[in-house]
């Protein structure tokens, strides 16, 4: 069971995986580089340890940025100076946002802080309304996945049991508890009907091998874990009917960032006739973008693509190209879903039927 201290956020839907604990004085993340190995929490007492930690991906996944940030904000206040403390919020609010560049919860999460730093009377003023604000963003995002999962499962209307496919880890490590996409798969076995979940290994950080499978296997919800070059031919078998996956960006048009390996698996969705599914909060959208082709993606070290758990596999001096999303074209999407409702074949509308 989790512990709950003070501020903690209740987890109600899954007890068992919780990523981020607020202390109060200090964030704790479970730090996702040494699982499965091991379950290490890191205290964090500043917004630069935040900031380290989301570059590092000791936390990763769009809404546990966001989460995470915020966190890291309140923290900031907690540390400043009585005299320049509106300053120094907004100096740690600047380092936060340069942390990690597709995500858009991350500057979403960091904007809404910013505007409550903006209200705030006094640096003890900023304290608490900042930490508040922070665990309202935590709670919230619990909250949305909880929405989407049933959301999700009304609009895939399913008469009998079925297999899914999924890719990256979307569950409760990369949100605020729960899960988007692994929210939906955790509701599908709840209701009997997931007959088994493939997750894609997920290349090179390996966030399906060594997260969603962990989640998975940990709650006893049947998986099957596969190499990122399997799932044309799993697809092919015709047992899975559903791919499901999470979202760091959605452009106004409808078009999907998501971790690398996204856009291929939706073309083969479509080539197979299997349905495709995107499931993120309403965080993730973000209408000041027209297009998928203005959505920044992040280029991480090519030495990720050159070893595998620490070991090096390709030769010293190879040239390597390491974009860690791509984009989905909207008219590859059959469904977005968020918390404010779900978009049926996105490239007609875009996300607007959604909007304010
Ligand atoms: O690089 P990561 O692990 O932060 O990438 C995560 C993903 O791409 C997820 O699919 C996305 O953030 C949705 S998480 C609910």
């Amino acid at each position: 069971m989790s512990r709950q201290s003070p501020g903690t956020v209740q987890q109600k839907a899954d007890p068992d995986t919780v990523a981020i604990r607020w202390l109060g004085y200090a964030v704790q993340l479970l730090d996702q580089r040494r699982l499965p190995a091991e379950e290490h929490w890191l205290t964090i007492e500043g917004a630069a340890g935040v900031a380290q930690a989301i570059r590092d991906m000791a936390v990763r996944g769009a809404p546990a940025i966001g989460i995470s940030a915020a966190y890291g904000v309140a923290l900031a206040a907690r540390g400043a100076d009585a005299d320049n403390w509106q300053r120094e919020v907004r100096d740690a609010i600047d380092q936060l946002a340069v942390s990690r560049p597709t995500a858009v919860n991350l500057f979403w999460a960091l904007d809404r802080m910013g505007g409550v730093l903006d209200q705030c009377q006094s640096r003890k003023d900023a304290v608490s309304r900042l930490a508040e604000a922070a665990v309202a963003i935590h709670r919230e995002d619990l909250a949305a996945n909880m929405a989407m999962a049933d959301l999700a499962l009304e609009a895939m209307a399913l008469e009998k049991p079925c297999s899914v496919l999924t890719h990256c880890n979307t569950g409760a490590l990369a949100t605020g508890g729960y899960g988007t996409a692994l929210g939906v798969v955790r509701k599908l076995h709840e209701k009997r009907l997931l007959k088994r979940v493939y997750a894609d290994e997920t290349r090179p950080w390996l966030q399906g091998a060594r997260l969603t499978a962990w989640e998975l296997v940990r709650d006893d919800i049947p998986v099957t874990l596969n190499a990122d070059g399997a799932a044309a031919a799993i697809m092919a078998k015709g047992d899975v009917k559903w791919v499901i996956v999470g979202a760091d960006r959605i452009a106004a048009n409808g078009d999907v960032a998501n971790k690398i390996g996204t856009y291929g698996l939706a073309v083969l969705a479509r080539h197979h006739k299997v349905k495709f599914m995107v499931v993120a909060p309403y965080s993730t959208v973000d209408m000041s973008l027209a297009s998928g082709r203005d959505i920044p993606i992040e280029e991480r070290d090519g030495d990720e693509i050159c070893q595998v758990g620490g070991i090096r596999v390709a030769p010293e001096h190879v040239n390597a190209f390491n974009p860690v999303f791509d984009v989905t074209p909207a008219d590859l999407i059959d469904l977005i879903v968020t918390e404010r409702g779900v978009v049926h074949t996105p490239e007609m509308t875009g996300m607007h039927p959604l909007s304010d």
